[in-house]
C-alpha cells in the first residue's frame, strides 16, 4: 500500500510535469513558505539553478556546505555570485568539535588510509552540517544530473528522500553537460573556472581531479576508491 508521502511525492510529480524550473519553484514555495531549501557547491549545474532563483527572487533558502577543504577557486565564484546577484547564501560549517577531535586521532589527510576515514571525514565535514540545514525543510533542491553516474540515471525529477523525509527537486536531472555550459555562457552566469581546466566533478580539493578525455564524469572523484564506494553520504541514491 502507497504511504501518506508516495502520495504526496505522486501528487507534486504530477502538478511539476510539463512546468517550468521557474513555476515549479513557485509552486513550491507557494505551498511550502519558508520551507524550500537549494544547496549549492556552485558546480556549473548549482550557478544554473542559483541564476533562476535570483532572476525571480523566489524566497528560496539557499545555502552551501563550506568543508573547510574546498578549492581556492570554488571561493572565488562563490564571491563572484555574490557580487553579481545580492542573495543570500547561508553557509554552513563542520562541528567543531568533532573537527578537532577527528584531525588530532587521525591526522589531516586521513581520508586516503581508508575508505571508513574517509566517509568520517565526509560525515562530519558535509553529511552532519546538511543535516542541520535540511531541518525543518518540505523541499530540498540539488544539480543532481542523470548523466553524473549510473545511479542518478535512475532518478525522478522529484524524489521522495527517505533519509531527510522531504522532497527532493533535481530540476537540471535531465539537462546534457553541453546544455548546462551553453545556458552559462549564454546567460554571463559566473562558474567555477576549474571547469576550463578538465575538471567537470568538483567537490574537496584533496579529494578531486581533473579528468581525461573519455573518462565518466565522476572519475575524478575519489579516484583511488572503487567506483561503487564514490558517495560521500549527502544522496543517498
Ligand atoms: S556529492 O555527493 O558527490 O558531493 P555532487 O558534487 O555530485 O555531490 O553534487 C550534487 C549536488 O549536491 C549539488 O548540485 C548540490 O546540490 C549538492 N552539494 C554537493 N556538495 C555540496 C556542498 N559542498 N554544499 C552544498 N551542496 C552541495
Ligand atoms: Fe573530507 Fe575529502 Fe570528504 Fe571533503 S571530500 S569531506 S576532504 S573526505
Amino acid at each position: 500500500m502507497d504511504t501518506a508521502a508516495d502520495i504526496l511525492n505522486s501528487n507534486l510529480s504530477s502538478q511539476i510535469s510539463g512546468l517550468s524550473i521557474q513555476d515549479s519553484l513557485h509552486l513550491f514555495t507557494e505551498l511550502y513558505p519558508g520551507q524550500v531549501c537549494f544547496s549549492t557547491s556552485f558546480s556549473i549545474e548549482d550557478q544554473v539553478i542559483l541564476h533562476h532563483i535570483a532572476a525571480e527572487n523566489l524566497p528560496v533558502h539557499i545555502f552551501t556546505l563550506d568543508t573547510g577543504r574546498l578549492f581556492s577557486e570554488t571561493h572565488s565564484v562563490w564571491t563572484a555570485t555574490r557580487e553579481k546577484y545580492h542573495i543570500p547564501i547561508h553557509t554552513y560549517m563542520p562541528d567543531t568539535s568533532r573537527l578537532e577531535k577527528y584531525v588530532n586521532q587521525k591526522g589531516p589527510n586521513a581520508f586516503y588510509e581508508s575508505v571508513e576515514n574517509r566517509k568520517e571525514c565526509c560525515f562530519i565535514r558535509k553529511v552532519e552540517p546538511l543535516k542541520r540545514a535540511l531541518t525543518g525543510q518540505k523541499v530540498w533542491v540539488t544539480g543532481i544530473r542523470a548523466g553524473h553516474s549510473g545511479n542518478r540515471s535512475q532518478l525522478n525529477l522529484l524524489e521522495w528522500d527517505e533519509d531527510n523525509q522531504l522532497n527532493k527537486y533535481n530540476p537540471l536531472l535531465h539537462w546534457t553537460h553541453e546544455a548546462v555550459r551553453n545556458y552559462i555562457s549564454e546567460n554571463d552566469v559566473p562558474y567555477n573556472i576549474l571547469h576550463d581546466r578538465g575538471f567537470v566533478s568538483i567537490g574537496c580539493q584533496p579529494c578531486t581531479r581533473a579528468i581525461r578525455p573519455g573518462e565518466e564524469f565522476r572519475a575524478g572523484r575519489w579516484w583511488w576508491e572503487e567506483a561503487d564506494k564514490k558517495e560521500c553520504g549527502l544522496h543517498s541514491k
